[in-house]
């Protein structure tokens, strides 16, 4: 059973982060979801993250940073366009994946040619971060905090409810109160001439082409690249010598994730006894459980995950929801849901 720790001083932090350098898991709030902390150069520390998480080791990690200047020491390389997303959306719920350094080893990349580098916007997590630095820690990696396949935890108590029970008494659960956008980060691979976004969120493709000024594809959405025309081509791309860009993985686009214990139904019809998440406009039918009623995307993000867990916490089998339309960060709900109609039930 891991501390809880819920008013979090700067002596707090400075505990924590002693905690990591130690070898000890932190889990923190982040404005995504909360995350599963470890020294990212600590080999061992990164594979109880493994553990306590039940996830494949080849996946790879985030690693988290405070501020740009800890950015250089772990890549290679960094294309134009990428410091420009960096610049603009940091501290900011975007990651970027860029050729690694040789501080990222195998068991942060997952023994891939590349890293991928966030700076969260949540004072704990930079409080975290910057005593973490402050201690001679280059960074934090940092998946989200729940068991492989299930919902992200977006509350310190949800972190406690998924790990608990998986973590040991020296690791410490940092509570921030709930995540304010929901969604985990937005990932941008920005190892090839144009960026390309390998998981949809806060940061959204229109934001992204406004600021880098190129056309960015979607890896996620199905067709893109024929429907702008971007096929990527291998002869075009700066590689490194065990790189390649389509051996890419993120474990967020495996078909089972995101997925509560109730089994998921997008716009359909909600049977007698259900849980229902749709916006608030829309009415709750007869016989049917409201679990959540955003009156916006924005809060649709927020509430989300935390709605699937009450859904489980009910001992519902089933929960319908009514899809958000449009662009923008209705794109990563869908894209999560979709997802997490392929889950256990
Ligand atoms: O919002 C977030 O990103 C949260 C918070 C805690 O920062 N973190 C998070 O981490 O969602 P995780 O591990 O649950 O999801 C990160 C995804 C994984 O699917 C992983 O495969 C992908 O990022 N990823 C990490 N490094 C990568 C790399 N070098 N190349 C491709 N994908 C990478
Ligand atoms: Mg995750």
């Amino acid at each position: 059973m891991s501390q809880f720790l819920s008013n979090c001083s700067v002596d707090a932090l400075a505990t924590a982060a002693q905690s990591l350098r130690e070898g000890s898991l932190v889990a923190f709030p982040t404005e995504t979801v909360y995350g599963l902390g470890a020294d990212a150069t600590n080999a061992q520390a990164v594979a109880r993250i493994y553990e306590v998480k039940g996830r494949p080791a080849d996946h790879p990690l985030i690693v988290h940073i405070a501020d740009l200047k800890y950015l250089e020491q772990w890549i290679s390389d960094i294309p134009e366009y990428a410091i420009a997303l960096a610049r603009e959306f940091w501290p900011g719920p975007m990651t970027l994946i860029l050729q690694r350094s040789e501080l990222a080893k195998d068991f942060i990349t997952g023994g891939q040619g590349s890293v991928g580098i966030r700076i969260p916007d949540n004072s704990l997590a930079l409080g975290l971060l910057d005593a973490f630095h402050k201690l001679g820690g280059a960074g934090i990696a940092a998946p989200s905090a729940n068991r492989f396949g299930q919902v992200s935890p977006t509350t310190a108590e949800a972190v406690q409810e998924e790990l608990g029970s998986y973590l040991s008494d020296t690791d410490l659960v940092l509570d921030g109160g709930p995540s304010v956008v929901g969604v985990e980060s937005t990932i941008i691979d920005c190892t090839g001439e144009l960026p390309r976004i390998l998981r949809p969120g806060a940061i959204t493709i229109e934001m992204i082409e406004e600021v880098s000024g190129l056309k960015v594809s979607d890896s996620t959405e199905k067709k893109s690249e024929e429907v702008s025309g971007l096929k990527v081509s291998d002869s075009t791309e700066k590689k490194s010598d065990d790189f390649k860009r389509e051996d890419i993985r993120v474990s967020g686009s495996l078909e089972i994730h995101y997925a509560p214990k109730a089994k998921v139904f997008l716009d359909q019809q909600p049977v007698y006894g259900s849980g229902f998440i749709a916006i608030k406009s829309i009415n709750t039918p007869n016989g049917v459980i409201r679990l959540a009623a955003p009156e916006s995307v924005e809060e649709f993000a927020r509430v989300l995950y935390s709605a699937l867990r009450e859904g489980d916490h009910q001992g519902l089998s089933s929960i319908y929801i009514e899809q958000p339309i449009g662009n923008g960060l209705a794109v990563a709900i869908r894209d999560r849901l979709a997802r997490s109609t392929q889950g256990r039930n």
